[in-house]
């Protein structure tokens, strides 16, 4: 029973996003990125944030940070910290859209993309591994409950469909 299996097919489609907005970057047309950012920062804030971060803070990381649990090293408060330093380049990236600043964007969307990208990195094989050896079968079980209670509620396949036609949309416009 794996209760990051889910959390690691979310990072892929963050990763591609992210790969996307990296094309963006350096694509001759710095307009693009621009006049895209927004369909960017929907995507962030609805599935990177609102519904991927959800589920690690309201329900993996909560029961991690039950006693006995994670043995030598707690990475949590690393982990935390990381969530909060992106939401805070997701509001410069929307001040930046806001002002029309272009070089600014350019600047702050490559800072997320490289937070999220080593992020991710330590999570897929750092802190989810730790979770799978530390949590027994009974506690797996009841934080897979809580994880459909919130995809339930978020709608997720919804959100799924949503998110993955968006990053069609925007690879098909950097032709
Ligand atoms: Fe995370
Ligand atoms: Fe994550």
């Amino acid at each position: 029973m794996s209760v990051t299996e889910q959390l690691k097919q979310e990072h892929q489609l963050i990763l591609n996003y992210i790969s996307l907005m990296e094309q963006y970057i350096n694509h001759a047309d710095t307009s693009l990125l621009l006049s895209n950012a927004e369909s960017f920062i929907a995507f962030i804030h609805d599935f990177a944030d609102s519904f991927h971060h959800a589920k690690e803070e309201d329900v993996l990381f909560r029961y991690l940070e039950a006693p006995n649990v994670l043995a030598h090293c707690n990475p949590i408060p690393q982990m935390l910290f990381e969530h909060n330093k992106a939401r805070e380049l997701v509001n410069a990236m929307k001040s930046a859209v806001a002002e029309a600043n272009t070089d600014g964007l350019l600047m702050t969307v490559r800072q997320y993309a490289g937070l999220l990208r080593e992020h991710i990195f330590k999570e897929d094989n750092i802190l989810y591994p730790m979770a799978e050896r530390g949590l027994s079968d009974s506690v797996k079980a009841a934080l897979l409950t809580e994880y459909a209670e919130i995809e339930q509620k978020l709608n997720s396949a919804e959100i799924w469909e949503k998110y993955q036609s968006l990053y069609l949309e925007l690879a098909e416009r950097l032709n």
